[in-house]
């Protein structure tokens, strides 16, 4: 079968994570990156062993060689950029948040499907081995009825109102750059849209959420509370509680690491060390569903990604926050 050949639409910092992860998966091929300015783009290619470099966007994707586009670029850029690539027939792997509200993500969510593109949030989380580890202890029952999650996606950065990170401009702040891992874990583990959820967030002086927490109650009574900020050291943890046990999850997002955890007892620990950052496996699910001729991924649905999308809406109301550009 002839390898996938990707695109790197931006040259940033989670880029070259990216491109490293790729060097790894037999079936992709690093082929082209695209910056907005070209001699950026060259180092990139010569740092990755990549083909082509690109100093525009719009030279990217009408490259006929390019299979599928990896969007690395600010969240206020996501929707702009998948829209290029879309209307170009390429297919996208779009970083998280996949856009930044409910109207972008319907917009393109449509548009993708409408010319038959792969579409697909890089919520490389959902693809851990020590992630899916601990949805199939769930589906097995080990820790019985599922009851509670508390999960923190939290770290700390220097302020700067610059930064992507606390760029209104940029639909920077906490809730779309962290919180979007706690609320799709809770979304994954309950298997269902929240009846009832709040937020509460501290804005910052540059007019974005540096810390928030969100309560969240599903249908069957499971609740969970879960925490995001940019301004605070605090874990990056999740645990999910049930009637017989609980499961650890230390620094979730990234984690290769799962603990299963009955009556005080540790009774098994999961452990699989990445074979290069973790971000290897949203690439072979990418890969696969194309070689399938899929449309979406079973696993990071657009259905789960466009819920996930309305609840930070409603929490950013909760918030008080809106962007510029909104
Ligand atoms: N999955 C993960 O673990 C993970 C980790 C970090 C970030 N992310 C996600 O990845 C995306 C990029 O984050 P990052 O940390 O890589 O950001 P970054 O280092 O700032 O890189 C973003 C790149 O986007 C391009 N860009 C296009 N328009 C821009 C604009 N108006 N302002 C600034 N840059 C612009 C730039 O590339 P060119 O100059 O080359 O065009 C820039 O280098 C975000 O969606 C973020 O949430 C995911």
């Amino acid at each position: 079968m002839e390898k996938i050949k990707w695109g790197i639409l931006g040259a940033g910092h989670i880029a070259g994570k990216f491109a490293n992860a790729m060097a790894s998966v037999e079936g992709a091929e690093l082929y082209a990156v695209a910056s907005r300015t070209l001699p950026k783009a060259q180092s990139f290619k010569d740092e990755f062993n990549a083909q082509k470099a690109y100093g525009s966007y719009a030279e990217l994707v009408q490259d006929k060689l390019v299979d599928a586009i990896y969007i690395a670029t600010p969240h206020s850029e996501h929707r702009d950029n998948a829209i290029l690539c879309i209307n170009a027939g390429k297919n996208i792997l779009c970083e998280k948040p996949l856009v930044i509200n409910t109207k972008q993500a319907e917009e393109i969510i449509s548009l993708a499907k409408e010319k038959g593109v792969f579409l697909m949030e890089a919520m490389w989380t959902k693809f851990l081995p020590a992630v899916k580890k601990a949805m199939s202890w769930i589906k097995e029952g080990k820790i019985g009825e599922v009851r509670m999650i508390n999960a923190q996606a939290c770290f700390k950065r220097d302020f700067d109102p610059q930064n992507r990170l606390f760029n209104p401009a940029l639909a920077g702040g906490a809730l779309l750059d962290l919180g979007v891992y706690p609320i799709t874990l809770a979304s994954m583990v309950c298997g269902t849209n929240p009846s009832e959820f709040k937020g509460f967030a501290h804005i910052g002086t540059s007019g974005v959420d540096e810390q928030g927490t969100a309560l969240l109650k599903y249908g069957t009574g499971e609740i969970a509370s879960l925490s995001f900020a940019l301004n605070t050291p605090a874990t990056q943890d999740a645990y999910i509680y049930g009637s017989e046990g609980y499961i650890y999850l230390p620094h979730f997002w990234s984690t290769e690491n799962a603990e299963l955890w009955i009556d005080g007892t540790l009774i098994e620990k999961f452990h699989q060390d990445f074979a290069v950052n973790g971000y290897e496996y949203e690439i072979v699910e990418v890969d696969d569903c194309l070689n399938k001729g899929k449309k979406e991924s079973d696993i990071a649905t657009l259905a789960d990604t466009l819920a996930v999308t309305k609840i930070m809406d409603k929490l950013r109301a909760d918030f008080g926050e809106k962007y510029p550009f909104e």
